[in-house]
């Protein structure tokens, strides 16, 4: 079997009972797509700049491009290789700079500007473009550090500015109808989720090629590429590795945590865990990596629930990615771009814990209240409703929102403070993992102690 094939398969059968049921006697129920505005004329076209063009900024300029929202002004990148590729992406329109965003910002003709560099630059960059009278859309982790969060709220409220934070899961109509069941009550009182990154590749784990053209000095800058983070002889390595490194990341929690707490945040309409708790290790890629390969994290909520969420860079067999929401009435398990809702059929357990009474008294026991009715509880035949998203892909509806946001001047659905609140509980389990003691949230201060 392809390794696709194998692990389409393998993420059909971590279905496990869902799937059965699915077979039997489910139900798939298409969700309705969002409808997509019109394409704007150009003069009502929000004219955007881009900085940091890599993997990521690629695909938010083919979401700007879909959108029929925005004009690609110009972009912002220390490779010259990713300025060539976006000359290649627009036709030889946008205009580029090698290693100056400062010169982008300070541009009459921008608007708004999407941000992908690493994560050490976010704070920087977000604060620049703000008080530079940009609209920002940053991408998720919103901080490198937890104190990065209040800085970037401030400068966004300062300078009036709308702010979209990426974790573009959200923006689904997936999601959507996910908050939707959870808030209807038909999961009863969820309590428990489970959530789970998993991934067995090399590319998986962050060792992204390195383009064989690639000269410092010539077609590159490290020194503006490093920024602030601590000086280091240039390595490629760091460049396009750089989530494998504290120094311009948070590894697995900010970069891949990060999207489950901001969906289950959504979803479950909660703000910040109370206290978190981690473990986790380089258990196997011993690559030179800092961060781990494999880590678990239990978050504590006020709204009286916990998460379990996992990922480890060894094993991909359990869902790539996942979440499961446990409630008194039943699950809500969201893998890919469909969720099934499977409902609990609890019954009382009388018989194992009255066999040791005399007949005469289980009959009589049986037959008060309705204790023979809960013992024997009518089987749900139901089963299993899988709703499918057939709709457009959630970085388009994100990045439609925040061009509707620029020039509507309304709040974007994941703002600065949102933002703020989801990698802060992901640097809290980094903080554990480092630490080995539990981290507790203190709303009144915005700040995480260990305990
Ligand atoms: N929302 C998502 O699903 C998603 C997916 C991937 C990445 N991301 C996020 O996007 C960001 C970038 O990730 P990536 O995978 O694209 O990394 P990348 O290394 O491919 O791209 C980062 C780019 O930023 C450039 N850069 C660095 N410093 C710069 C500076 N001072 N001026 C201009 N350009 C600079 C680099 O040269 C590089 O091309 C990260 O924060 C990451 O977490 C989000």
């Amino acid at each position: 079997m392809s390794s696709f094939s194998r692990r389409e398969f393998m993420r059909r059968s971590s279905l496990g009972a869902a799937g059965l049921g699915l077979l039997l006697n489910g139900r798939w129920v298409p969700l309705e797509a969002t409808p997509l505005p019109p394409p704007a004329s150009p003069n009502d076209r929000v004219n955007v700049g881009f900085i940091g063009f890599g993997i990521r900024g690629n695909i938010l300029l083919e979401a700007v491009k879909q959108t029929g929202q925005a004009n690609l002004v110009a972009v912002s990148d220390c490779y010259q290789g990713h300025l060539t590729r976006a000359k290649e992406r627009t036709e030889g329109k946008i205009e580029t700079n090698l290693a100056q965003y400062k010169a982008l910002l300070e541009r009459k003709d921008i608007d708004a500007v999407l941000l992908a560099p690493p994560d050490h630059w976010h704070l920087q960059m977000v604060v620049d473009a703000l008080s530079a009278g940009k609209d920002v859309y940053i991408e998720k982790p919103m901080t490198y550090r937890i104190e990065d969060g209040p800085k970037m709220i401030e400068a966004a409220q300062g300078n009036n500015r709308v702010v979209q934070v990426g974790s573009q899961g959200r923006s689904s109509a997936l999601q959507k109808k996910a908050r939707e069941i959870v808030a209807s009550g038909e999961l009863g009182k969820v309590t428990k989720i489970v959530a789970s990154y998993n991934r067995n590749s090399s590319t998986g784990a962050w060792n992204y090629p390195i383009p064989p053209d690639l000269k410092n000095d010539v077609n590159f800058n490290w020194q503006e590429w490093l920024g602030s983070a601590p000086k280091h002889a240039f390595d490629p390595e760091r460049v396009f590795r750089y989530r494998k490194y504290w120094d311009y990341s948070g590894g697995i929690s900010t970069d891949l945590f990060v999207h489950l707490i901001t969906s289950i945040h959504f979803i479950m309409d909660a703000k910040m865990p109370s206290r978190v708790v981690a473990a986790g290790g380089i258990l196997n890629r011993k690559d030179g990596r800092e961060v781990p390969d494999t880590l678990d994290a239990l978050f504590e909520y006020p709204e009286e629930f916990n998460v379990n969420m996992g990922s480890t860079f060894n094993n991909a067999s359990t869902p790539e990615q996942g979440m499961m929401f446990l409630g008194t009435k039943g699950s809500l398990t969201l893998l890919g771009n469909s969720f099934s809702v499977a409902a609990e059929n609890p019954r009382e357990g009388y018989s194992y814990s009255i066999d040791s009474w005399p007949k005469s008294l289980q009959e009589e026991f049986l037959n008060m209240d309705n204790h023979r009715e809960e013992a024997n509880p009518p089987i749900r035949l139901e089963g299993t409703v899988t709703y499918k998203d057939q709709g457009a892909d959630a970085t388009l509806l994100h990045m439609l929102e925040f061009l509707d946001c620029v020039r509507s001047r309304k709040e974007c659905s994941e703002n600065a403070e949102v933002g703020h609140r989801a990698a802060a509980a992901g640097h809290m389990v980094n903080l554990s993992y480092l630490s080995g003691k539990r981290m507790v949230w203190d709303a009144a201060s915005g700040t995480a102690r260990g305990a």
